[in-house]
């Protein structure tokens, strides 16, 4: 099994949308898949229920329910981590992860919150003793310049 966590403490860079997406990618190449919802906003829960039941089954998980339990059995588990996540329960996430997917807009207000968040996720004994994968995902780039860059005086 591959544990694979979309997380950033920011909100509405994306996370929801790349788990509900690469959770649909592996059902329909065949794998088996868990999509695990930690955040109480139940976004990821949300868009299963709404999936047409003829499509290639993806399990759903609340995982803040007491007694959370990963199957064994499976090929993917996708967690879909909260926004404001830190401290001790960034660190249980992390624990369960392989790998790590962060998320970020093409924002400078995105851009500050996300460097403050990769700061505190290398504080985390796993990341910093190199034991996950770790990548961002630029999300929403514009395909073409000009992108929107403020400028520092405002
Ligand atoms: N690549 C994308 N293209 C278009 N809309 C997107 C994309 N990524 C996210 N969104 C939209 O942006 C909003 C926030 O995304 P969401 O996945 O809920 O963020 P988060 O889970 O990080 O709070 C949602 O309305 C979602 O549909
Ligand atoms: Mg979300």
């Amino acid at each position: 099994m591959r544990t694979i966590l979309i997380v950033n403490s920011k909100g509405g860079c994306g996370k929801s949308m790349i788990a509900t997406n690469l959770a649909a990618y592996y059902a329909r190449e065949g794998r088996s898949v868990a999509l695990a919802d930690f955040d109480p906003q139940g976004s990821s829960l949300q868009w299963l229920e709404a999936r047409s039941p003829e499509r290639p089954p993806i399990e759903g998980m609340a995982g803040l329910e007491s007694g959370f339990r990963l199957p064994r059995q499976i090929d993917y588990a996708i967690l879909d981590a909260p926004a404001g996540i830190r401290g001790a329960e960034l660190t249980a996430l992390v624990r369960r992860a392989q790998t790590i997917l962060i998320p970020v807009l093409p924002s400078a207000t995105d851009m500050r919150a996300t460097a403050r968040f990769v700061r505190d996720l290398l504080l985390v004994g796993k990341v910093s003793r190199k034991e996950t994968r770790l990548a961002t995902i630029a999300n929403r780039v514009p395909e073409a310049p000009p992108w929107h860059v403020p400028p520092r005086s405002c």
